[in-house]
């Protein structure tokens, strides 16, 4: 079971697309740990959002990490922008083409840390090979490409099988997709420590007022009932 901290990381695909620095900004106020990037090609996924271009428009607005998530396919051509865009991690799904091997190497030929994420019908057996190159697995918790589906539990075991096999290795293990504080300490006590939630921490207040981006993060951290050491 890993002992690393619990990373909160909003994702932005639930923020407000006509002022993306002021919602990074917003976010880090907040206490957001990372800021996750949907970046969707319309290929890959069933959905569009936006390119290298937005994450070097956001860079100046973000002190913690930018952590890109790249559905896209192919992914190989685009490495380079996101990285020269400043991103601080680039995970990039082991399902986008045949060689994730060179991918993930491209990645790290770039500087930037990797990560590697599975859809929820990939096994978690298709990172024996790949654990030496990345920093972060992420289980997809949902189908990519939209926010506010739900939790797919089915997931919890393959959240155990990649705990098992990451082992006491540096690497951070990220769930996306249906986080909430319903959803979050099941994945916690499986061995996710990186939290990605879009819907959750967008939720708006009471009778429909803005969003309490802070208490929405708090609410799935304390649901957690971290051990001292883990926050
Ligand atoms: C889905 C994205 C997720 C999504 C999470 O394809 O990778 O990061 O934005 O949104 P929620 O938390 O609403 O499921
Ligand atoms: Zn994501």
């Amino acid at each position: 079971m890993t002992k690393r901290k619990v990373v909160i990381a909003p994702s932005i695909l639930s923020a407000n697309y006509s002022k993306f620095g002021i919602e990074c900004e917003a976010l880090e106020n907040a206490g957001a740990d990372w800021i996750h990037v949907d970046v969707m090609d319309g290929h890959f996924v069933p959905n569009m959002t936006f390119g290298a271009g937005l994450c070097a428009a956001i860079r100046p607005h973000i002190k913690t990490v930018m952590d890109v998530h790249l559905m896209i396919s192919p992914v190989d051509p685009f490495i380079k922008s996101f990285a020269q865009a400043g991103a601080d991690r680039i995970t990039v799904h082991v399902e986008a083409g045949d060689h994730a091997h060179r991918t993930l190497q491209e990645v790290q030929n770039q500087g930037v840390a990797a990560g590697i994420a599975l859809n929820p019908s990939t096994p978690a057996n298709s990172l024996r090979h790949l654990l030496d190159l990345v920093d972060l697995v992420c289980v997809m918790t949902v189908n990519p490409g939209f926010g506010g589906q739900d939790f797919i539990t089915g997931q919890l075991e393959k959240i155990r099988e990649v705990a098992e096999m990451i082992g006491d290795r540096p690497i951070h293990l990220q769930v996306d997709g249906g986080i909430s504080h319903k959803t979050a300490p099941a994945a916690f006590e499986a061995g996710a420590n990186v939290l990605v939630a879009g819907s959750a921490v967008y939720a708006a207040g009471e009778a429909g007022r803005k969003p309490d981006l802070r208490k929405n993060m708090e609410t799935i951290r304390n649901a957690l009932k971290l051990p001292p050491g883990r926050h």
